[in-house]
């Protein structure tokens, strides 16, 4: 095989990567500039019952199947208006996945609750049930699986363990939509949902979220919620008056339309994700040293990013798996891949949660009313923290396109067969890059 790019040979990708949301829309934008021009003439641009968040509202509900979607000016909003509306509060527990965005626990603890982390599956890098059993004390309130880089949980055997302990079922859906379960969307499986439409999601508008649910009772909570604690209704004058605790989570119109045109693309984008992916995939299982996402049968995924182990057992070098990872993303970077590593570690692995440093006087850790000390220790969840090591994660979505793929899956066989020489490289400088890592020239 040729020389690798890094130690001077030839690069296998001549394509260049485009980066997702802001090349997409250099093809497909005048849709989105259409809406944006119709809200402008409109007039109106903001209020809970605006058209264009109703329609979004209501076009969300039937593309997910649920009875009701909220539209949040973020997917941290919709997450957090979730864990009010299930009584989230002081003492409280949630578990959750430490293998995601911090929001996932963030929003547990803006409302007073204790996010607790069970470890993963080594296989889909979801939150593990077995783990969850685990992690349960008479405090848990709920379960919080997150729908990782596009692909379900294990829904069942999760709603089969909250059935039986009383516990409520809150999806983090933030990087899954349109993603299926059991022929079901997710966010239609859980109790309560929530989507991110930030500008990095399979389906953006800008900033963003939505909330939904199949039980009237918790969307009412979530609606006064997301406008300071009012229950409003259409066509009502607004009275100004608060029952409860809330927030201004609202949506505004602008965001809204972008959510329309983003919406009815949806499924054509992620078409694009799962055809590039499905070609990788079936290259990556021929290509010693690297392991491609697992799909398990009764999950469709809609590879937000598209996750790849390595495995060193597989071929001839005397790395560790980190090691291999750290120097394999830098040869591929090198060929022209746009490899990144993200969630290099499990969030509790991050300062907050050695600090314990929330809100207020130490809250929710050290509220007057905890029961329990909870600490996070490193080795937690030791194959979060194997996962992270030994992971990257590339981009499949349009307009990158099959060709792209080939000249990418070249690369990955370029490396695999000159994986002896990678311990040559030195390892390389990493810049930030939208919440991850990319490997910085001089990368050799
Ligand atoms: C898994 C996960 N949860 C929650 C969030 C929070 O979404 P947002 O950035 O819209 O608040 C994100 C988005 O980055 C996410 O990826």
């Amino acid at each position: 095989m040729d020389k690798l790019a890094i130690l001077g040979g030839q690069k296998a990708v001549e394509k260049s990567t485009l980066n997702w949301p802001e090349d997409f829309l250099k093809i497909h934008g005048e849709e989105e500039i259409g809406a944006l021009t119709r809200v402008i003439r409109s007039g109106v641009v903001w209020g809970a019952f605006a058209s264009e968040v109703t329609a979004f509202e209501r076009e969300f509900a039937q593309y997910i199947g649920t009875t009701h979607a909220i539209a949040t000016n973020s997917g941290a909003a919709a997450l957090h208006s979730a864990m009010a509306a299930a009584g989230v509060g002081p003492a409280t527990e949630i578990i959750t996945s430490p293998h995601t965005f911090i929001a996932s626990a963030t929003s547990v603890m803006h409302h007073n609750g204790v996010p607790v982390f069970a470890d993963i599956d080594p296989k889909t890098y979801n939150i593990d049930p077995e783990k969850i059993e685990e992690r349960i004390t008479k405090n848990t309130k709920a379960i919080e699986p997150v729908h990782i880089c596009g692909l379900p949980a294990d829904m069942d055997r999760i709603g089969k363990i909250a059935d039986s302990h009383g516990l409520v079922v809150i999806e983090d859906a933030c990087q899954a939509h349109g993603a299926t379960y059991g022929g079901k969307k997710v966010g239609a499986i859980g109790d309560m949902a929530a989507f991110s439409l930030n500008g990095a999601k399979n389906m953006m508008s800008g900033e963003g979220g939505v909330f939904t649910t199949n039980s009237d009772e918790y969307a009412a909570r979530v609606a006064r919620v997301r406008i300071f604690g009012e229950d409003i209704r259409p066509n009502t004058p607004r009275e100004y008056k608060s029952g409860g605790d809330g927030w201004n989570y609202r949506m505004c119109e602008l965001n809204a339309a972008i959510a329309r045109v983003q919406l009815a693309r949806l499924d054509a984008t992620n078409r694009v994700r799962i055809e590039n992916a499905e070609y990788l995939t079936h290259k990556l299982e021929r290509t010693a040293g690297f392991i491609p996402p697992y799909i398990p049968q009764d999950r469709t995924s809609v590879y937000h990013y598209y996750k790849i182990r390595v495995d060193p057992s597989a071929l001839d070098v005397k790395m560790s798996g980190h090691q291999l990872r750290d120097r394999v993303v830098a040869a591929l970077t090198a060929e022209g891949v746009k490899a990144a590593v993200w969630c290099r570690e499990p969030i509790y692995k991050q300062p907050l949660f050695k600090t314990l440093d929330g809100y207020g006087l130490g809250c929710p850790w050290r509220c007057p009313h905890a029961t329990r000390k909870i600490e996070y220790k490193d080795g937690d969840c030791p194959i979060a923290e194997r996962i992270s090591d030994e992971t990257f994660n590339i981009q499949v979505h349009p307009p990158n396109d099959l060709e792209l793929m080939k000249q990418y899956a070249t690369a990955f066989e370029k490396v695999s067969a000159n994986a002896s020489e990678l311990v040559e490289i030195k390892l390389p400088r990493w810049e930030k890059w939208w919440g991850g890592y990319i490997p910085v020239e001089p990368i050799s």
